[in-house]
C-alpha cells in the first residue's frame, strides 16, 4: 500500500500506462520511440488530471434537434519545465482547446542536485484558473517545488503536478512545501541513488527525449 493518500497523489493503474512505462524505461528504447511513449503517458495523465474541471452549459444544434451540452469553463495553463517537460506538451494541447502554455526553465546543478532557474516568462497579473506543471521526472522534488512556488506567486488558485515517474523522497518534499497540491504520476518508484537519480527510473529524461546522451 502507498504511504500517500489518493487526495495527495494519484498513481495511474491503467494497463496502457504499465505497458508504455515498460517501453519507456527500457534502455534500448531510442529517442523517437521514447518521445512517443512519453506522449502516450502524458495523454493518460492529462485525462486523469482534467476529469473534474469546471463546465458550463451550452446549447448545441445537432442535425436533429437542439440539446443542452457542456463545455470547459476555466482558463487552463500547462507549465512545462524545460527541457524534459516539453515532451509532455503536445498531448495536452491536442486535448485541451485554448490551452495556454507558459514555459519555465530550470536545470539541476550536477554537483548539488539543486534546481537552477534560468528562464521564466510568467506574467505578473491575470493568472489562469488552473495550472498543470509538466515534468516527466520528480526526483528530489526541488524543481517541482520551485515551479509551484512561482505559480503561487502568480496567484494561480488550482495547481496540479504531472510527472511520469516520481520518487517517494520528491513527493514528500513537494507535499511538505505545498500541502495543497495534488500530484499525478504514472509510477512511484523505489528511491533516489546517491546522485539523486530515480531507481529504477529511466535515466535522464531530457537527454533521452532530445537525444543528447553523452557519447
Ligand atoms: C530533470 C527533470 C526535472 C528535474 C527533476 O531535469 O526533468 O526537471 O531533473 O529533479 P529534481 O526533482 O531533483 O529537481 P534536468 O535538470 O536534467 O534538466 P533537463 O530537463 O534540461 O534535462
Ligand atoms: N532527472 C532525470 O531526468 N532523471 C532522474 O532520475 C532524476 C532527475
Amino acid at each position: 500500500m502507498s504511504e500517500f493518500s489518493s487526495s495527495q497523489v494519484v498513481e495511474l493503474k491503467h494497463s496502457l500506462a504499465q505497458h508504455h512505462l515498460a517501453l519507456l524505461r527500457d534502455k534500448a528504447t531510442r529517442p523517437s520511440q521514447f518521445r512517443y511513449h512519453a506522449g502516450v503517458l502524458a495523454t493518460l495523465l492529462a485525462a486523469e488530471v482534467t476529469s473534474n474541471l469546471p463546465l458550463r452549459k451550452v446549447s448545441v444544434q445537432t442535425p436533429l434537434e437542439v440539446m443542452e451540452c457542456q463545455e470547459l469553463d476555466a482558463r487552463i495553463a500547462a507549465v512545462p519545465i524545460l527541457r524534459a517537460g516539453l515532451g509532455m506538451v503536445t498531448p495536452l494541447t491536442d486535448m485541451i482547446p485554448d490551452l495556454e502554455v507558459w514555459h519555465l526553465g530550470l536545470y539541476r546543478d550536477e554537483e548539488t542536485a539543486q534546481p537552477v532557474h534560468y528562464y521564466d516568462k510568467l506574467p505578473a497579473t491575470h493568472p489562469p484558473d488552473v495550472a498543470i506543471v509538466l515534468d516527466p521526472m520528480l526526483a528530489t522534488g526541488g524543481s517541482a517545488s520551485l515551479a509551484i512556488a512561482a505559480l503561487k506567486r502568480w496567484k494561480v488558485a488550482r495547481i496540479f503536478m504531472l510527472s511520469i515517474i516520481a520518487a517517494p523522497e520528491g513527493i514528500r518534499r513537494v507535499l511538505a512545501e505545498h500541502s495543497d497540491i495534488r500530484i499525478y504520476t504514472a509510477a512511484i518508484d523505489r528511491q533516489l541513488n546517491d546522485r539523486k537519480y530515480i531507481l529504477p527510473g529511466l535515466g535522464d529524461a531530457g537527454d533521452r527525449i532530445f537525444n543528447t546522451l553523452p557519447h
